[in-house]
């Protein structure tokens, strides 16, 4: 299994690290399957498993039950467990007992948390001082997605480049051992890249940074609508109605169960 140190290893020795969310048993099995280097517990999990509109109503508790699930399915890899809105925002002490609960109860190795402005690099530094890694998140924060006006790409313009790259900067200064980069400009993604230590993984962020992350059901085409920084995989939302179309089908029309699927009675000899 990665730790901190071997993700930063694998940034100075220039290989890619592959971040990709999980959200229960069987996703986590195939994510350890196929070998990525890490495991997110997005709180995206509320809007493509929980069927919300947006982040902002997933719970603590409902994170902590999605990663006990990824981590049955996934003993040995990297687990970061994402810190839902209002987990972080209140004070510190809530900050690290929620931070704290991830690991303890979710078996979860690192926290993750959005934005980066000066309280929340007293959360990093307050989570950081109990032991625990953080993973930053700067550029397009769906947790923001109010106070954005939407789900915009960020650091356009000079001043908010300018920003984003000031806050990264400030971020690796308050102890976070990675830092996430979403919907930003590839330049701005490579810079940043450049200018930090600790590694850097992009959604969006272009093709320089030290590691991608998808969303699985992003990845496997079971979504809607998706943004041009996807890459679908598969096309299961189509896929996934066929299948069980057939199987409505087959069962009303007498094809299901077949020969192979019935018992034999087991007739004994008197
Ligand atoms: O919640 C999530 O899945 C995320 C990724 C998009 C980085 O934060």
């Amino acid at each position: 299994m990665h730790t901190i140190r071997t993700l930063r290893k694998m940034k100075e020795e220039g290989r890619k690290i592959v971040m990709i969310t999980a959200y229960d048993y069987p996703s986590g099995r195939f994510l350890e399957q196929a070998g990525v280097d890490v495991i997110l517990v997005g709180d995206s999990l509320g809007m493509v498993v929980l069927g919300y509109k947006d982040t902002l109503q997933v719970k603590v508790e409902d994170i902590l039950h999605h990663t006990r699930a990824v981590r049955r399915g996934a003993a040995d890899t990297f687990i970061i467990a994402d810190m839902p809105y209002l987990s972080y925002h209140l004070n510190l002490e809530q900050t690290r007992l929620n931070a704290a609960r991830l690991i303890v109860e979710g078996g979860a190795n690192a926290v993750k948390l959005e934005g980066g402005k000066p309280t929340r690099l007293e959360a990093i530094r307050a989570i950081t001082e109990i032991e625990i890694p953080v993973v930053a998140h700067l550029g397009l924060t769906p947790q923001s997605i109010n106070s954005m006006g939407g789900y915009l790409v960020q650091g356009k313009s000079k001043a908010d480049h300018d920003t984003i790259l000031d806050q990264a900067k400030a971020i690796e200064q308050a102890g976070a051992s990675l830092l996430v980069l979403e919907g930003i400009p590839e330049k701005l993604g490579d810079q940043i890249t450049r200018e930090l230590v600790i590694p850097t993984v992009g959604i969006g962020a272009g093709r320089l940074t030290d590691g991608q992350v998808l969303v699985y059901n992003d990845l496997l085409g079971m979504s809607e609508n998706l943004p041009r920084f996807v890459r679908s995989y598969d096309d299961l939302k189509t896929r996934i109605p066929d299948k069980l179309t057939s199987f409505c089908r087959d069962v009303r029309e007498g094809r299901f169960p077949g020969e192979e699927n019935v018992y034999s009675p087991c007739l004994k000899q008197s």
